[in-house]
Protein backbone atom coordinates (compact mmCIF):
# COMPACT_ATOMS: atom_id res chain seq x y z
CA UNK A 1 0.00 0.00 0.00
CA UNK A 2 1.68 3.65 -0.93
CA UNK A 3 2.07 5.91 1.74
CA UNK A 4 3.90 8.54 1.01
CA UNK A 5 5.87 9.82 3.96
CA UNK A 6 7.35 13.26 4.93
CA UNK A 7 10.06 13.11 7.64
CA UNK A 8 9.81 15.66 10.36
CA UNK A 9 13.21 17.88 10.25
CA UNK A 10 14.21 17.97 13.62
CA UNK A 11 13.08 15.24 16.31
CA UNK A 12 11.44 16.41 19.52
CA UNK A 13 12.43 13.31 21.17
CA UNK A 14 15.62 15.02 22.52
CA UNK A 15 13.29 17.52 24.45
CA UNK A 16 11.32 15.02 25.87
CA UNK A 17 11.81 13.88 29.46
CA UNK A 18 10.98 10.21 30.05
CA UNK A 19 11.36 10.29 33.76
CA UNK A 20 8.51 13.42 33.69
CA UNK A 21 5.81 13.89 31.76
CA UNK A 22 2.40 13.44 31.58
CA UNK A 23 0.36 11.07 29.34
CA UNK A 24 -1.55 11.87 26.43
CA UNK A 25 0.07 15.79 26.07
CA UNK A 26 3.48 15.27 24.03
CA UNK A 27 2.69 13.55 20.59
CA UNK A 28 5.40 12.35 18.69
CA UNK A 29 7.33 13.70 15.41
CA UNK A 30 4.50 12.70 13.50
CA UNK A 31 1.09 12.00 12.54
CA UNK A 32 -0.84 9.77 9.71
CA UNK A 33 -3.36 11.11 7.56
CA UNK A 34 -6.10 10.18 5.41
CA UNK A 35 -8.82 11.78 3.66
CA UNK A 36 -12.13 10.13 2.40
CA UNK A 37 -14.50 12.18 0.46
CA UNK A 38 -16.63 11.37 -2.93
CA UNK A 39 -16.44 7.80 -1.58
CA UNK A 40 -13.10 6.98 -1.96
CA UNK A 41 -9.85 7.06 0.36
CA UNK A 42 -7.57 9.60 -1.23
CA UNK A 43 -3.22 8.08 -0.45
CA UNK A 44 -2.29 8.73 3.15
CA UNK A 45 0.25 10.67 4.36
CA UNK A 46 2.62 10.34 7.41
CA UNK A 47 3.35 13.67 8.31
CA UNK A 48 5.66 15.81 10.93
CA UNK A 49 2.91 16.56 13.54
CA UNK A 50 0.96 19.03 13.13
CA UNK A 51 -2.30 20.90 13.95
CA UNK A 52 -5.19 20.51 11.42
CA UNK A 53 -7.61 23.18 10.67
CA UNK A 54 -11.67 22.72 10.14
CA UNK A 55 -14.64 24.66 9.13
CA UNK A 56 -16.63 25.76 11.99
CA UNK A 57 -19.53 23.47 10.32
CA UNK A 58 -17.77 20.48 9.81
CA UNK A 59 -20.31 18.07 10.91
CA UNK A 60 -17.81 16.40 13.97
CA UNK A 61 -18.34 19.52 16.10
CA UNK A 62 -21.91 18.98 16.27
CA UNK A 63 -23.61 15.90 15.41
CA UNK A 64 -20.63 13.51 17.18
CA UNK A 65 -19.59 11.83 14.45
CA UNK A 66 -16.24 10.50 15.66
CA UNK A 67 -15.00 7.15 16.67
CA UNK A 68 -11.69 6.35 18.04
CA UNK A 69 -8.95 3.67 18.79
CA UNK A 70 -6.55 2.85 21.90
CA UNK A 71 -3.79 0.46 21.59
CA UNK A 72 -0.31 -0.03 22.51
CA UNK A 73 3.15 -0.68 21.27
CA UNK A 74 6.13 -1.89 23.26
CA UNK A 75 9.60 -2.24 23.27
CA UNK A 76 10.90 -6.03 23.59
CA UNK A 77 14.60 -6.83 23.72
CA UNK A 78 16.92 -6.54 21.51
CA UNK A 79 14.84 -3.06 20.25
CA UNK A 80 11.98 -5.07 18.28
CA UNK A 81 8.91 -3.12 18.33
CA UNK A 82 5.14 -5.19 19.14
CA UNK A 83 2.05 -3.50 17.83
CA UNK A 84 -0.27 -5.68 20.56
CA UNK A 85 -3.37 -7.20 18.74
CA UNK A 86 -3.54 -4.35 15.73
CA UNK A 87 -5.72 -6.59 13.97
CA UNK A 88 -8.73 -6.30 16.10
CA UNK A 89 -8.17 -3.14 16.77
CA UNK A 90 -8.74 -2.47 13.06
CA UNK A 91 -11.63 -4.94 13.42
CA UNK A 92 -12.90 -2.63 16.52
CA UNK A 93 -12.72 0.65 14.85
CA UNK A 94 -14.92 -0.40 11.87
CA UNK A 95 -17.48 -1.91 14.42
CA UNK A 96 -18.06 1.37 15.55
CA UNK A 97 -17.59 3.32 12.57
CA UNK A 98 -20.40 1.31 11.48
CA UNK A 99 -22.65 2.14 14.15
CA UNK A 100 -21.74 5.55 13.73
CA UNK A 101 -22.43 5.62 9.94
CA UNK A 102 -19.02 6.28 9.00
CA UNK A 103 -17.41 4.26 6.13
CA UNK A 104 -15.17 1.78 7.21
CA UNK A 105 -10.95 2.32 7.04
CA UNK A 106 -9.74 -0.17 4.84
CA UNK A 107 -7.68 -2.97 6.92
CA UNK A 108 -4.79 -2.24 5.13
CA UNK A 109 -4.74 1.40 5.63
CA UNK A 110 -5.68 0.90 9.59
CA UNK A 111 -2.58 -1.62 9.53
CA UNK A 112 0.03 -0.72 7.05
CA UNK A 113 -0.53 3.05 8.00
CA UNK A 114 -0.17 2.31 11.94
CA UNK A 115 3.24 -0.17 11.25
CA UNK A 116 4.53 2.66 9.06
CA UNK A 117 4.17 5.14 11.45
CA UNK A 118 5.47 3.23 14.77
CA UNK A 119 8.00 2.17 12.64
CA UNK A 120 9.50 6.20 12.00
CA UNK A 121 8.70 6.75 15.89
CA UNK A 122 10.54 3.65 17.71
CA UNK A 123 12.98 5.79 19.48
CA UNK A 124 10.00 7.20 21.41
CA UNK A 125 9.39 4.31 23.22
CA UNK A 126 10.84 3.07 26.31
CA UNK A 127 11.95 0.12 27.25
CA UNK A 128 11.59 1.14 30.77
CA UNK A 129 8.79 -1.72 32.33
CA UNK A 130 5.18 -0.75 32.25
CA UNK A 131 6.35 1.98 29.31
CA UNK A 132 4.81 1.88 25.55
CA UNK A 133 3.78 4.04 23.29
CA UNK A 134 -0.14 4.81 22.74
CA UNK A 135 -1.74 5.18 19.35
CA UNK A 136 -4.70 7.10 18.85
CA UNK A 137 -6.20 6.27 15.52
CA UNK A 138 -9.24 8.44 15.40
CA UNK A 139 -11.74 9.50 12.78
CA UNK A 140 -14.01 12.68 12.51
CA UNK A 141 -16.63 13.93 10.06
CA UNK A 142 -15.30 16.63 8.38
CA UNK A 143 -17.92 17.78 6.13
CA UNK A 144 -18.51 21.58 6.33
CA UNK A 145 -22.38 21.23 6.61
CA UNK A 146 -25.35 22.13 9.12
CA UNK A 147 -28.33 18.88 8.57
CA UNK A 148 -29.27 16.44 10.29
CA UNK A 149 -27.46 13.63 7.89
CA UNK A 150 -24.25 11.95 7.55
CA UNK A 151 -21.11 13.46 6.56
CA UNK A 152 -19.70 12.88 2.93
CA UNK A 153 -15.99 13.50 4.06
CA UNK A 154 -14.26 12.15 6.74
CA UNK A 155 -10.51 12.47 8.58
CA UNK A 156 -8.85 9.39 9.66
CA UNK A 157 -5.91 9.93 11.54
CA UNK A 158 -3.26 8.53 14.15
CA UNK A 159 -1.20 9.81 16.45
CA UNK A 160 0.91 8.36 18.88
CA UNK A 161 1.83 9.74 22.76
CA UNK A 162 4.68 8.23 24.71
CA UNK A 163 2.78 6.19 28.52
CA UNK A 164 4.30 4.93 31.28
CA UNK A 165 2.15 3.16 34.12
CA UNK A 166 -1.57 4.22 34.17
CA UNK A 167 -2.34 3.75 37.51
CA UNK A 168 -0.22 3.38 40.28
CA UNK A 169 -2.49 2.38 43.11
CA UNK A 170 -5.26 -0.22 43.32
CA UNK A 171 -8.81 1.57 42.51
CA UNK A 172 -11.72 2.72 45.05
CA UNK A 173 -14.52 2.39 43.51
CA UNK A 174 -18.34 2.97 43.71
CA UNK A 175 -21.72 1.20 41.76
CA UNK A 176 -22.97 3.94 40.18
CA UNK A 177 -26.86 2.87 40.46
CA UNK A 178 -28.15 7.03 39.63
CA UNK A 179 -26.43 7.95 35.73
CA UNK A 180 -26.21 5.41 32.84
CA UNK A 181 -23.06 4.92 30.13
CA UNK A 182 -25.58 2.72 27.68
CA UNK A 183 -28.65 1.24 27.24
CA UNK A 184 -29.41 -1.87 24.68
CA UNK A 185 -29.90 -0.43 21.24
CA UNK A 186 -27.89 2.39 21.89
CA UNK A 187 -24.30 3.13 21.11
CA UNK A 188 -22.49 1.66 24.11
CA UNK A 189 -20.81 -0.98 21.99
CA UNK A 190 -19.04 1.97 19.84
CA UNK A 191 -16.02 3.68 20.67
CA UNK A 192 -17.44 7.15 19.55
CA UNK A 193 -16.91 10.14 21.25
CA UNK A 194 -20.40 10.62 22.84
CA UNK A 195 -19.62 7.62 25.10
CA UNK A 196 -16.84 9.42 26.57
CA UNK A 197 -18.53 12.99 26.92
CA UNK A 198 -21.49 11.97 28.73
CA UNK A 199 -19.50 9.71 31.35
CA UNK A 200 -17.58 12.66 32.63
CA UNK A 201 -20.04 14.10 34.94
CA UNK A 202 -21.34 10.98 36.75
CA UNK A 203 -17.37 10.27 36.80
CA UNK A 204 -16.37 13.46 38.48
CA UNK A 205 -19.13 13.73 41.22
CA UNK A 206 -17.53 9.82 42.08
CA UNK A 207 -13.99 11.67 42.27
CA UNK A 208 -15.39 14.81 44.51
CA UNK A 209 -16.75 11.49 47.05
CA UNK A 210 -13.29 10.03 46.63
CA UNK A 211 -13.66 7.70 44.06
CA UNK A 212 -11.46 6.71 41.48
CA UNK A 213 -14.10 5.44 39.22
CA UNK A 214 -17.49 4.54 38.72
CA UNK A 215 -18.38 0.56 37.87
CA UNK A 216 -21.91 1.07 35.46
CA UNK A 217 -24.55 -1.01 35.76
CA UNK A 218 -27.65 -1.63 33.49
CA UNK A 219 -29.68 1.47 32.22
CA UNK A 220 -33.48 -0.55 33.07
CA UNK A 221 -32.79 -1.88 36.63
CA UNK A 222 -29.06 -0.94 37.87
CA UNK A 223 -28.80 -4.64 39.05
CA UNK A 224 -26.72 -6.00 37.21
CA UNK A 225 -22.69 -4.71 36.54
CA UNK A 226 -21.20 -3.57 33.08
CA UNK A 227 -17.80 -1.85 32.93
CA UNK A 228 -16.03 0.67 34.66
CA UNK A 229 -14.56 4.03 33.43
CA UNK A 230 -12.05 2.67 30.17
CA UNK A 231 -11.76 -0.81 31.29
CA UNK A 232 -14.03 -4.23 31.21
CA UNK A 233 -14.73 -5.38 34.69
CA UNK A 234 -13.99 -8.76 35.84
CA UNK A 235 -14.35 -10.89 39.29
CA UNK A 236 -12.43 -14.11 40.44
CA UNK A 237 -14.67 -15.83 42.70
CA UNK A 238 -13.09 -18.61 44.58
CA UNK A 239 -11.23 -19.18 41.61
CA UNK A 240 -13.72 -18.69 38.87
CA UNK A 241 -13.74 -15.89 36.40
CA UNK A 242 -16.77 -13.98 36.00
CA UNK A 243 -17.34 -11.00 33.60
CA UNK A 244 -20.01 -9.32 32.07
CA UNK A 245 -21.04 -10.08 28.26
CA UNK A 246 -20.35 -7.96 25.53
CA UNK A 247 -23.45 -7.13 24.40
CA UNK A 248 -24.89 -3.43 23.01
CA UNK A 249 -24.19 -1.78 26.15
CA UNK A 250 -20.34 -2.48 27.24
CA UNK A 251 -17.58 -2.22 24.90
CA UNK A 252 -15.82 -5.14 23.31
CA UNK A 253 -12.15 -4.88 25.05
CA UNK A 254 -9.22 -6.26 23.39
CA UNK A 255 -7.71 -7.02 27.11
CA UNK A 256 -10.93 -8.34 28.26
CA UNK A 257 -10.71 -10.63 25.12
CA UNK A 258 -6.65 -11.61 25.57
CA UNK A 259 -7.27 -12.05 29.41
CA UNK A 260 -10.54 -14.47 28.82
CA UNK A 261 -8.15 -16.45 26.09
CA UNK A 262 -5.38 -17.00 28.90
CA UNK A 263 -7.47 -17.65 31.54
CA UNK A 264 -9.16 -20.60 29.74
CA UNK A 265 -5.46 -21.96 28.33
CA UNK A 266 -4.31 -21.67 31.91
CA UNK A 267 -6.97 -23.21 33.49
CA UNK A 268 -9.08 -20.99 35.05
CA UNK A 269 -12.68 -21.68 34.58
CA UNK A 270 -14.69 -18.79 32.69
CA UNK A 271 -18.15 -17.46 33.05
CA UNK A 272 -19.60 -14.58 30.80
CA UNK A 273 -22.80 -13.82 31.68
CA UNK A 274 -24.76 -11.24 33.51
CA UNK A 275 -23.46 -10.34 36.98
CA UNK A 276 -25.92 -9.10 39.51
CA UNK A 277 -24.84 -7.20 42.53
CA UNK A 278 -26.67 -8.93 44.84
CA UNK A 279 -24.43 -11.99 44.14
CA UNK A 280 -21.05 -10.43 44.32
CA UNK A 281 -22.47 -8.55 47.12
CA UNK A 282 -23.89 -12.17 48.70
CA UNK A 283 -20.17 -13.59 48.14
CA UNK A 284 -18.78 -10.56 50.18
CA UNK A 285 -20.76 -11.31 53.06
CA UNK A 286 -20.61 -15.13 52.70
CA UNK A 287 -16.67 -14.18 52.60
CA UNK A 288 -16.00 -16.22 49.58
CA UNK A 289 -12.20 -14.80 47.95
CA UNK A 290 -13.47 -12.16 45.36
CA UNK A 291 -10.81 -10.39 43.31
CA UNK A 292 -12.58 -7.54 41.23
CA UNK A 293 -10.80 -5.75 38.57
CA UNK A 294 -10.45 -3.67 35.52
CA UNK A 295 -8.97 -4.58 32.42
CA UNK A 296 -8.46 -1.91 29.78
CA UNK A 297 -5.25 -1.50 27.14
CA UNK A 298 -4.57 1.50 29.16
CA UNK A 299 -4.18 0.74 32.54
CA UNK A 300 -4.05 -3.43 31.21
CA UNK A 301 -5.01 -4.45 34.94
CA UNK A 302 -6.08 -2.39 37.43
CA UNK A 303 -7.02 -4.18 40.96
CA UNK A 304 -10.23 -2.44 42.80
CA UNK A 305 -9.01 -2.32 46.62
CA UNK A 306 -12.65 -1.14 47.52
CA UNK A 307 -16.08 -1.91 45.84
CA UNK A 308 -18.77 0.28 47.49
CA UNK A 309 -22.39 -0.94 47.12
CA UNK A 310 -25.05 1.36 48.43
CA UNK A 311 -23.83 2.27 52.02
CA UNK A 312 -21.92 -0.70 52.21
CA UNK A 313 -17.97 -0.72 51.67
CA UNK A 314 -16.20 -4.56 50.53
CA UNK A 315 -12.64 -5.08 50.03
CA UNK A 316 -11.37 -7.85 47.48
CA UNK A 317 -8.67 -9.53 47.65
CA UNK A 318 -5.70 -7.58 45.81
CA UNK A 319 -2.41 -9.26 47.51
CA UNK A 320 0.75 -9.96 45.26
CA UNK A 321 -0.58 -13.85 45.24
CA UNK A 322 -4.07 -12.94 43.18
CA UNK A 323 -5.01 -14.73 40.41
CA UNK A 324 -5.61 -11.28 38.57
CA UNK A 325 -1.78 -11.29 38.91
CA UNK A 326 -0.93 -13.90 37.29
CA UNK A 327 -3.16 -13.23 34.25
CA UNK A 328 -1.05 -10.09 34.11
CA UNK A 329 2.09 -11.45 34.06
CA UNK A 330 0.75 -14.22 31.02
CA UNK A 331 0.05 -11.15 29.14
CA UNK A 332 2.81 -9.51 29.87
CA UNK A 333 4.79 -12.11 28.74
CA UNK A 334 3.61 -12.38 25.69
CA UNK A 335 3.24 -8.43 24.49
CA UNK A 336 7.11 -8.65 25.64
CA UNK A 337 8.06 -11.79 23.48
CA UNK A 338 9.34 -13.53 26.87
CA UNK A 339 6.19 -15.97 26.23
CA UNK A 340 5.18 -17.57 22.99
CA UNK A 341 2.76 -15.59 21.16
CA UNK A 342 0.50 -18.58 20.20
CA UNK A 343 -2.30 -16.77 19.47
CA UNK A 344 -0.40 -14.43 16.77
CA UNK A 345 -1.41 -11.52 19.11
CA UNK A 346 1.54 -9.44 18.49
CA UNK A 347 3.12 -7.11 14.89
CA UNK A 348 6.82 -7.25 14.86
CA UNK A 349 8.79 -4.52 13.77
C1 LIG B 1 -15.64 1.98 27.68
C2 LIG B 1 -14.47 1.08 27.58
N1 LIG B 1 -14.56 -0.16 28.05
C3 LIG B 1 -13.54 -1.02 27.99
C4 LIG B 1 -12.34 -0.66 27.41
C5 LIG B 1 -11.23 -1.65 27.32
O1 LIG B 1 -10.97 -1.97 25.99
P1 LIG B 1 -9.50 -2.36 25.49
O2 LIG B 1 -9.10 -3.53 26.29
O3 LIG B 1 -9.71 -2.70 24.06
O4 LIG B 1 -8.65 -1.19 25.70
C6 LIG B 1 -12.19 0.64 26.93
C7 LIG B 1 -10.93 1.07 26.30
O5 LIG B 1 -10.83 1.14 25.11
C8 LIG B 1 -13.27 1.54 26.99
O6 LIG B 1 -13.17 2.78 26.54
Amino acid sequence: MQIHIQKAEKSRLEAFNFDNFSFGIETTDHILVAQYAQNQWAEAKIEPYREISLSPLAMCFHYGQTVFEGLKAYKQSAGIINIFRLDKHAERMNKSLRRMCMPEVPRELFIEGTKQLVNLERNWISDKEGYSLYLRPFMIATESRLGLVPSQEYLFMVVATPMASYYSKPLKVKVEREYVRAVEGGAGAAKNGGNYGAAFYPTIQANTQGYDQILWTDAQTHNYFEESGTMNLMFIVNGTLLTPPAGSTVLEGVTRDSVLQIAKHIGISVEERPISIAEIQNHFESGSKIEAFGVGTAAIIAPFSQIDINTKSYIPYFEADAQMFVLKKHLQNIRLGISQDIWGWNTLL
